[in-house]
């Protein structure tokens, strides 16, 4: 969902803005939440998913969620830890990926400084992931989920 969309759902733009930037819910497990768009896979985006994926088979602390796109490409490959609420970008080194498990699992310290996404962005990113988790969490509680790609 866009900021259109949710401008749509809002009575006016004001209405929109005032939705609370820290957009979270309960969740049952923390998402590393890994963008797949094409200037993140073409900075190595693709292989950091592949190795997350991989290290996070069998993990009940943490969950894999793939994303469109951050708006912040030129920092790529990016993602963000959710429910936290924060994004890293420059994820190329080839530990980084046993870091990013070890920080959604342990809380372990990052390598780089977080991403500052201008509020409204972040705001909307938070929704949209909120949304998509909240819909993934569903299918989990399902007796018969729905297949997901990650
Ligand atoms: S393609 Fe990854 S943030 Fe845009």
């Amino acid at each position: 969902m866009c900021a259109a969309d949710y401008c749509a759902l809002c009575s006016t733009r004001e209405e929109f803005e005032r939705y609370p930037s820290n957009v979270v819910q309960p969740v049952s497990t923390s998402y590393i939440v890994v963008c797949r768009g094409p200037n993140c896979r073409e900075r190595g985006g693709l292989g950091l998913r592949k190795r997350l994926s991989a290290l996070l088979k069998g993990e009940q602390r943490a969950s894999l969620v793939g994303y469109n796109c951050f708006g912040q490409c030129d920092f790529g490959p990016n993602l963000a830890f959710y429910p936290e609420g924060a994004w890293y970008g420059g994820l190329i080194d080839v530990d980084d990926a046993e870091r990013v498990v070890k920080h959604a699992t342990c809380g372990a310290p990052m390598r780089s400084a977080a991403l500052e996404l201008p509020e409204l962005e972040r705001s909307e990113h938070l929704k949209n992931i909120a949304d998509l988790i909240g819909t993934i969490e569903r299918d989990r509680a399902r007796r018969h989920p729905w297949w997901w790609p990650f």
